[in-house]
């Protein structure tokens, strides 16, 4: 590599969010606040070199490998985000840039990759601005910057920023949030909620046939839109104070909640969107049935497709691992699931790891 061409890598987790963002509008602002938790071990590492170009022109020039092979889809996407972003980074034109990108998860296990691969090309390019301009901005600073990016890119990305529980969406009572960026909500460092984990059963690894773009433009004109925003407001207030009070089953019912109205809503908007497929259900009525029988803390949340995030925690794993074994694996594609927990959020990477 010539002595002109700089690197820079991020690791950035994905996450799985207990209320739904759902709608936007304006410029990726969101119609309602969201809460998520950020993951370990579903990440996407990126890698952005770049080099001052000879001749300056006004155009973004770049190329975008995805596990090595040049993915053209992806490029044109990120060309376009990089384009809405001239304004805010002047600089972009004047460099060639090249993206490498990987993910630890299978592209086709149907897990939102648009978060953690949103997020890493963000903090990607705050680094690189803060290279450039030698302008080291405050760690508050920089991660908010990097949030705001990230959701210009995707929504659900501008969470990912941060590690634990993370909101994004003004939420009246909630201190600093804002629907321009996430924000971290931490819990008590003694809280049970610390040892979260997520099971993420794959019913289907199939290409889904409502993207999330799509769903969101959705709610614009659907009948339930203001229903949406009151029910979604009022959920994320009990959640906050179950957060807030450790109290588990409020957690549990309201996260099912928002999952089952994600559906709701998908399913009567105009195309609809029959996203949960019959090894789905099958998984709710088993987790339902088995924490009626057992009482583990256990419950389900699921994005705009079909498969299962089962969430639970660290001192219940044995007989969660074996109940998923007997019982669910059965609806799994393959029988493939991924064993995950809440994460600490992106890090950075050495460029000796890029080869
Ligand atoms: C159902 O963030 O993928 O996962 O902003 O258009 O990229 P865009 O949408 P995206 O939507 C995520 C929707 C969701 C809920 C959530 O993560 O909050």
């Amino acid at each position: 590599m010539s002595e002109d061409t700089k690197i820079i890598g991020w690791n950035a987790p994905s996450n799985i969010a207990l209320i739904k963002y759902w709608g936007k509008r304006d410029n990726q602002l969101p119609e309602n606040g969201s809460l998520s938790l950020t993951l370990n071990k579903s990440t996407t590492s990126t890698f952005l070199t770049y080099k001052k170009k000879q001749t300056l022109e006004n155009t973004i020039s770049i190329e975008y490998y995805f596990h090595g092979e040049r993915q053209l889809a992806f490029e044109s996407k990120t060309e376009r985000l990089l384009n809405s972003l001239k304004s805010q980074m002047p600089f972009l034109p004047d460099y060639d840039l090249i993206f490498h990108s990987s993910n630890t998860f299978p592209h086709s296990a149907g897990i939102a990759s648009s978060a953690s691969s949103m997020c890493a090309l963000a903090l990607c390019l705050v680094t690189m601005e803060e290279n450039i301009s030698a302008n080291k901005l405050k760690t508050e600073d920089f991660f908010r910057r990097a949030s705001i990016i990230s959701r210009l890119g995707s929504g659900s990305a501008s969470r990912s920023i941060y590690g634990g529980f993370v909101t994004w969406g003004k939420i009246p009572s909630l201190e600093n949030s804002s629907d321009e960026y996430a924000t971290p909500y931490p819990v008590d460092p003694g809280s049970r909620l610390n040892t979260i984990r997520d099971i993420i059963l794959i019913v289907s690894s199939n290409e889904k046939n409502v993207s999330s773009s799509k769903g969101h433009a959705l709610m614009n004109y659907h009948p339930y839109r203001d229903g949406r925003k009151i029910q979604a407001n009022d959920n994320m207030l009990k959640i906050i104070e179950a957060i807030r009070k450790d109290d588990y089953k409020t957690l549990a019912d309201t996260a099912e909640n928002e999952a089952l109205a994600l559906h709701a809503l998908l399913m009567t908007s105009e195309p609809d969107g029959l996203l949960l497929k019959p090894g789905t259900l099958s998984i709710i009525e088993e987790v339902r049935k088995y924490r009626r029988s057992t009482g583990t803390d256990l419950f389900f949340t699921i994005d705009a497709g079909p498969n299962v995030h089962l969430i639970y925690f660290e001192d219940q794993r044995e007989e969660v691992l074996s109940f998923v074994q007997n019982n669910l694996v059965r609806f799994c594609e393959d029988g493939q699931w991924i064993d995950d927990c809440l994460g600490k959020g992106p890090e950075r990477i050495s460029n000796e790891s890029f080869d």
